[in-house]
Protein backbone atom coordinates (compact mmCIF):
# COMPACT_ATOMS: atom_id res chain seq x y z
CA UNK A 1 0.00 0.00 0.00
CA UNK A 2 3.03 2.21 0.87
CA UNK A 3 4.39 1.15 -2.61
CA UNK A 4 1.35 2.20 -4.18
CA UNK A 5 1.10 5.33 -2.73
CA UNK A 6 4.61 6.07 -2.95
CA UNK A 7 4.56 5.43 -6.41
CA UNK A 8 1.14 8.12 -7.29
CA UNK A 9 3.23 10.93 -4.94
CA UNK A 10 6.55 10.57 -6.88
CA UNK A 11 4.17 10.84 -10.37
CA UNK A 12 2.37 13.86 -8.67
CA UNK A 13 5.77 15.17 -7.94
CA UNK A 14 7.30 14.38 -11.36
CA UNK A 15 4.31 16.26 -13.30
CA UNK A 16 4.40 19.47 -11.32
CA UNK A 17 8.24 19.38 -11.77
CA UNK A 18 7.26 19.11 -15.49
CA UNK A 19 5.05 21.88 -14.92
CA UNK A 20 7.65 23.97 -13.65
CA UNK A 21 10.17 23.43 -16.30
CA UNK A 22 7.64 23.98 -19.16
CA UNK A 23 7.02 26.94 -17.48
CA UNK A 24 10.76 28.09 -17.19
CA UNK A 25 10.98 27.47 -20.76
CA UNK A 26 8.27 29.31 -22.12
CA UNK A 27 9.16 32.42 -19.80
CA UNK A 28 12.93 31.84 -21.24
CA UNK A 29 11.88 31.71 -24.85
CA UNK A 30 9.20 35.16 -24.59
CA UNK A 31 12.13 36.94 -22.44
CA UNK A 32 15.01 36.02 -25.08
CA UNK A 33 12.64 36.61 -28.15
CA UNK A 34 11.37 40.32 -26.23
CA UNK A 35 15.09 40.88 -26.04
CA UNK A 36 16.34 39.70 -29.19
CA UNK A 37 13.86 42.32 -30.34
CA UNK A 38 14.13 45.11 -28.61
CA UNK A 39 18.11 44.25 -29.75
CA UNK A 40 17.55 44.12 -33.12
CA UNK A 41 15.47 47.73 -32.86
CA UNK A 42 18.07 49.19 -31.14
CA UNK A 43 20.73 48.12 -33.61
CA UNK A 44 18.89 49.12 -36.25
CA UNK A 45 17.86 52.96 -35.00
CA UNK A 46 21.83 52.83 -34.45
CA UNK A 47 23.20 51.86 -37.73
CA UNK A 48 20.33 54.49 -39.08
CA UNK A 49 21.96 57.10 -36.73
CA UNK A 50 25.53 56.66 -37.77
CA UNK A 51 24.52 56.27 -41.82
CA UNK A 52 22.72 59.75 -41.00
CA UNK A 53 26.42 60.94 -39.33
CA UNK A 54 29.36 62.05 -41.46
CA UNK A 55 32.30 59.97 -41.01
CA UNK A 56 34.91 62.65 -40.84
CA UNK A 57 34.81 66.03 -40.12
CA UNK A 58 36.05 66.67 -43.99
CA UNK A 59 32.53 64.93 -44.77
CA UNK A 60 30.62 67.03 -42.24
CA UNK A 61 31.88 70.55 -43.82
CA UNK A 62 31.40 69.40 -47.70
CA UNK A 63 27.69 68.59 -46.83
CA UNK A 64 27.39 72.20 -45.01
CA UNK A 65 28.96 73.94 -48.05
CA UNK A 66 26.72 72.14 -50.20
CA UNK A 67 24.09 73.68 -48.26
CA UNK A 68 25.50 77.08 -48.87
CA UNK A 69 26.40 76.86 -52.59
CA UNK A 70 22.67 75.73 -52.90
CA UNK A 71 21.19 78.98 -50.78
CA UNK A 72 23.39 81.50 -52.35
CA UNK A 73 22.48 80.28 -55.66
CA UNK A 74 18.57 80.78 -54.75
CA UNK A 75 19.09 84.17 -53.43
CA UNK A 76 20.87 85.24 -56.83
CA UNK A 77 17.71 83.35 -58.43
CA UNK A 78 15.35 85.19 -56.10
CA UNK A 79 12.73 87.93 -56.89
CA UNK A 80 12.10 90.89 -54.77
CA UNK A 81 9.97 89.59 -52.12
CA UNK A 82 8.95 87.37 -49.12
CA UNK A 83 10.63 84.88 -50.74
CA UNK A 84 13.60 86.67 -50.77
CA UNK A 85 13.92 87.68 -47.34
CA UNK A 86 13.24 83.75 -46.36
CA UNK A 87 16.26 82.32 -48.40
CA UNK A 88 18.22 85.06 -47.32
CA UNK A 89 16.86 84.21 -43.85
CA UNK A 90 18.01 80.65 -44.49
CA UNK A 91 21.70 81.56 -45.72
CA UNK A 92 22.54 83.96 -42.67
CA UNK A 93 21.64 80.92 -40.06
CA UNK A 94 23.34 78.76 -41.91
CA UNK A 95 26.54 80.69 -42.23
CA UNK A 96 26.63 82.03 -38.78
CA UNK A 97 26.16 77.87 -37.52
CA UNK A 98 28.01 76.52 -40.11
CA UNK A 99 31.28 79.46 -39.36
CA UNK A 100 30.83 79.00 -35.15
CA UNK A 101 31.09 75.49 -35.23
CA UNK A 102 33.77 75.27 -37.96
CA UNK A 103 36.05 77.93 -36.00
CA UNK A 104 35.14 75.55 -32.51
CA UNK A 105 35.62 72.19 -34.10
CA UNK A 106 38.46 72.37 -36.61
CA UNK A 107 39.75 75.44 -36.72
CA UNK A 108 40.78 75.83 -33.16
CA UNK A 109 42.32 72.55 -33.34
CA UNK A 110 44.56 73.29 -36.81
CA UNK A 111 45.69 76.44 -35.14
CA UNK A 112 47.04 74.48 -32.43
CA UNK A 113 49.84 73.07 -35.00
CA UNK A 114 52.29 75.43 -36.79
CA UNK A 115 51.53 73.54 -40.73
CA UNK A 116 47.81 75.23 -39.80
CA UNK A 117 48.72 78.28 -38.45
CA UNK A 118 48.31 80.69 -41.37
CA UNK A 119 45.36 78.77 -43.32
CA UNK A 120 43.48 79.25 -39.69
CA UNK A 121 44.10 83.48 -40.34
CA UNK A 122 43.33 83.12 -43.73
CA UNK A 123 39.88 81.19 -43.02
CA UNK A 124 38.80 83.27 -39.74
CA UNK A 125 39.68 86.37 -41.90
CA UNK A 126 37.43 84.60 -44.69
CA UNK A 127 34.26 84.75 -42.37
CA UNK A 128 34.78 87.70 -40.73
CA UNK A 129 34.67 89.37 -44.56
CA UNK A 130 31.57 87.53 -45.90
CA UNK A 131 29.89 88.28 -42.07
CA UNK A 132 30.48 92.27 -42.92
CA UNK A 133 29.08 91.70 -46.72
CA UNK A 134 25.86 89.93 -44.44
CA UNK A 135 25.75 92.86 -42.28
CA UNK A 136 25.49 94.99 -45.28
CA UNK A 137 23.02 93.09 -46.76
CA UNK A 138 20.54 93.02 -43.68
CA UNK A 139 18.15 96.07 -44.42
CA UNK A 140 14.52 96.39 -44.72
CA UNK A 141 14.35 96.71 -48.45
CA UNK A 142 16.11 93.65 -49.65
CA UNK A 143 14.99 95.04 -53.44
CA UNK A 144 16.71 98.40 -52.92
CA UNK A 145 19.30 99.49 -55.49
CA UNK A 146 22.83 97.55 -55.39
CA UNK A 147 21.55 94.69 -53.00
CA UNK A 148 21.86 91.77 -55.76
CA UNK A 149 25.40 93.59 -56.20
CA UNK A 150 26.12 92.69 -52.90
CA UNK A 151 24.55 89.59 -52.50
CA UNK A 152 26.91 88.79 -55.97
CA UNK A 153 30.08 89.88 -53.52
CA UNK A 154 28.72 87.55 -51.26
CA UNK A 155 28.81 84.67 -53.61
CA UNK A 156 31.90 85.54 -55.30
CA UNK A 157 34.06 85.44 -51.68
CA UNK A 158 31.62 82.36 -50.36
CA UNK A 159 32.82 80.39 -53.41
CA UNK A 160 36.27 81.57 -53.29
CA UNK A 161 36.07 80.34 -49.66
CA UNK A 162 34.73 77.05 -50.08
CA UNK A 163 37.21 76.35 -52.72
CA UNK A 164 40.27 77.33 -51.04
CA UNK A 165 38.97 75.42 -47.65
CA UNK A 166 38.37 72.16 -49.69
CA UNK A 167 41.68 72.25 -52.09
CA UNK A 168 44.23 73.55 -49.97
CA UNK A 169 42.73 73.94 -46.36
CA UNK A 170 41.36 70.25 -45.86
CA UNK A 171 45.25 68.77 -47.30
CA UNK A 172 46.89 70.62 -44.64
CA UNK A 173 44.44 69.57 -41.94
CA UNK A 174 44.31 66.08 -43.42
CA UNK A 175 47.93 66.02 -41.97
CA UNK A 176 47.61 67.38 -38.60
CA UNK A 177 44.57 65.58 -37.71
CA UNK A 178 44.74 61.68 -36.26
CA UNK A 179 42.06 59.15 -37.72
CA UNK A 180 40.32 59.32 -34.42
CA UNK A 181 40.48 63.55 -34.41
CA UNK A 182 38.51 63.29 -37.82
CA UNK A 183 35.81 60.94 -36.55
CA UNK A 184 35.00 62.91 -32.90
CA UNK A 185 35.87 66.58 -34.44
CA UNK A 186 32.79 65.64 -37.25
CA UNK A 187 30.26 64.74 -34.15
CA UNK A 188 31.53 67.68 -32.35
CA UNK A 189 30.81 69.86 -35.32
CA UNK A 190 27.79 67.91 -36.32
CA UNK A 191 26.10 68.79 -32.30
CA UNK A 192 27.68 72.22 -32.28
CA UNK A 193 25.95 72.92 -35.74
CA UNK A 194 22.89 71.77 -34.63
CA UNK A 195 22.62 73.84 -31.43
CA UNK A 196 23.44 76.71 -33.28
CA UNK A 197 20.59 76.23 -35.65
CA UNK A 198 18.14 76.00 -32.76
CA UNK A 199 19.95 78.76 -30.72
CA UNK A 200 19.56 81.39 -34.21
CA UNK A 201 15.98 79.93 -35.17
CA UNK A 202 15.17 80.96 -31.58
CA UNK A 203 16.84 84.14 -31.05
FE1 LIG B 1 34.80 78.19 -43.52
Amino acid sequence: MLDVLGVAMQHRFDGALWRIRVRNALAHFFVGVTFAFVFESWHRQLDEEDRDMPNTIFEALRESHAIQRTLIRRLLLSDVGGKRITVFTCLKRELAAHEAAEERYFYARILMDDRGLQSTRDALSDHHKMDQIVEDLEVSDHGRRGWMATAKKLSAELHDHLREEEKIFFQIAGKILSAREKTVLARKYSQEYARMHVKLATA
